[in-house]
């Protein structure tokens, strides 16, 4: 009878003192510096908020280390590096509960001016590595049965943009992996979601990588146009967003103390119009009207195209 009761009190003191391990990846700004300084103030967390290294000082000067908060060094798109955070972790705390893939890029470029380079880059960045790392941490939760994987991906995910193919190709290719997983996780007691952003009013737009013929002082020919009408109407949209990079940090918190969050989690007013537009909108119907929605669309390229009237 004594030893049915310290049972039950060791169960209850494990309880107490479980702290569930979470670690972030691209903590140096936006969400992921905003979804650290939660993170850094509840006490019931381990966390591991990593960044590059060119960000590492910044964080160090913004968090102080303890027992239950780390800062690491990740670039997510080398294998070497995520496995050697991953292993430290395990060694550490035994354990990874909660992935938050965050870190991510974008390229503002036309299909035809990225390079093969360039395309590498941003699905190393956007892809590659976030499902590198869930393939680091997999065999751990399947051990526990239980785990949480967060992936932030974008309204881009759902819909394409001219100028942004690259980005909305990384994007799409999370989604459709994130669905698959969502099935071969569940069984084992995983849960999948993803995190759907669309304009994020914040300064992480400015932040955008060009190709060498995409660079605003290399443009020429034909697709001029489409930057000059897509940058401004970009920048807007940003601007007039209600979401900053705490409104959505505040969800991802919310998604963790979650049981059992949803795989689709629209995160921006804008996000759900485009979620519920993409379901109920035939795609036929919808591209034309996105496309005469679009800045100029109609008069793009008038002086260089070759259509046929
Ligand atoms: N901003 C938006 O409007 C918007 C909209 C939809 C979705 N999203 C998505 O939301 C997520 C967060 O974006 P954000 O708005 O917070 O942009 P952000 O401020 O540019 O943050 C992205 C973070 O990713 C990090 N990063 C880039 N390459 C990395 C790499 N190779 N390894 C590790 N970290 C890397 C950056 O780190 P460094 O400091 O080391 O450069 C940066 O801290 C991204 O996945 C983005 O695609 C953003």
């Amino acid at each position: 009878m004594l030893s049915f009761f310290n049972r039950f009190k060791r169960t209850t003191d494990r309880q107490q003192t479980y702290k569930p391990v979470i670690l972030v990846t691209g903590c140096g700004s936006g969400v992921g510096l905003a979804l650290s300084k939660f993170l850094y103030q509840i006490e019931s967390y381990r966390v591991v908020i990593t960044a590059r290294p060119h960000s590492l000082e910044f964080l160090q000067k913004t968090f102080k280390e303890s027992d239950r908060f780390l800062i690491r060094a990740l670039d997510i798109t080398s294998e070497a590096n995520r496995s050697a955070v991953v292993a430290e972790v395990f060694k550490k705390w035994g354990a990874i509960n909660i992935l938050v893939n965050n870190a991510g890029i974008s390229y503002r470029s036309v299909v035809e001016h990225m390079t093969e380079a360039d395309e590498f880059r941003q699905m190393s960045t956007n892809y590659l590595g976030p499902v590198g790392l869930i393939r680091a941490v997999l065999p751990h939760m399947r051990n526990r049965g239980r785990g949480k994987i967060i992936n932030v991906s974008s309204v881009s995910g759902m819909l394409a943009m001219p100028t942004m193919a690259s980005y909305s190709a990384s994007k799409y290719a999370l989604e459709g992996m994130s669905e698959a997983l969502w099935y071969e996780a569940r069984p084992l007691g995983i849960s999948v979601s993803l995190v759907q952003p669309g304009f994020i009013n914040s300064e992480s737009f400015r932040k955008v990588n060009y190709s060498e013929f995409s660079a605003p002082d290399a443009r020429t020919g034909p697709y001029v146009d489409y930057y000059e009408k897509m940058e401004p109407f970009i920048e807007r949209l940003m601007h007039k967003s209600i979401t900053t990079p705490e409104s959505i940090a505040r969800l991802i918190v919310k998604l963790i103390r979650t049981e059992n969050p949803p795989l689709w989690v629209p995160a921006t007013l804008d996000a759900f119009v485009f979620y519920y537009l993409r379901r109920l909108v035939p795609r036929r119907i919808l591209l034309p009207i996105l496309f005469w929605a679009l800045p100029g669309a109609r008069r793009w390229a008038a002086d260089y195209s070759q259509k046929r009237q």
